[in-house]
């Protein structure tokens, strides 16, 4: 199981690394790596093992932060609508839809970053992306292409930034003129 001791801090080389693709079919290794991603998510935000086990709750997490430099990112959340958004991606490439700017209006947090941060981070209102999706109950992979835009593509946009070697630190800004507000969370992903 992964706790908070497999986790990469900022600074690591790894993290700044442009992550490499995965080579498909994925392997046994591949698979297991990516069980225990979606299980942090889900053990983080549950009350009991969380504290157990003293972890930061996330609603997303990508291999690069657990030290493996693959293109690997899982999320596990609800949006404002109420509907789950669970997805095990596998070689994700991103194309940006609609290049207004939005932010988390409480700024972004991550795992793999300890310290208060202070300030806004600009994110794309509508992306499009593709990648393998891993149904991890069903051992399946299927090829899929999801249009996110607000709070659940900035999520999504973070993730992906992992792959490219990218901390949401490096983009961070006291204010942003043209960029609008999603709505007000703080979550670490
Ligand atoms: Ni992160």
């Amino acid at each position: 199981m992964i706790t908070m001791k497999d986790i990469i801090i900022e600074g690591h080389p790894t993290l700044n690394k442009k992550a490499k693709d995965v080579n498909l079919p994925l392997t046994k290794n591949d698979k297991d790596l990516i069980t225990d991603l979606m299980d942090y998510v889900k053990n983080s935000i549950n009350p009991e093992i969380s504290e157990k086990y003293d972890l930061r709750p996330a609603v997303g997490i990508a291999a690069p932060q657990v030290n493996v430099s693959k293109r690997i990112f899982v999320v596990s959340f609800y949006n404002l609508d109420g509907i789950l958004y669970e997805y095990a991606l596998i070689n994700p490439t991103m194309e940006v839809l609609d290049d207004s700017l939005i932010y988390l209006p409480g700024g972004e947090g991550c795992l793999s970053v300890e310290r208060e941060t202070e300030g806004l981070t600009p994110r794309y209102n509508e992306v499009l992306i593709k990648a393998h999706r891993y149904d991890i109950a069903s051992d399946n992979l299927v090829k899929i292409e999801i249009k996110l835009s607000g709070y659940e593509g900035i999520v999504f946009q973070h993730e992906y930034d992992h792959l490219e070697g990218v901390l949401f630190t490096e983009k961070l800004y006291p204010e942003l003129k043209d960029a609008k507000p999603a709505f007000l969370i703080k979550d670490d992903v």
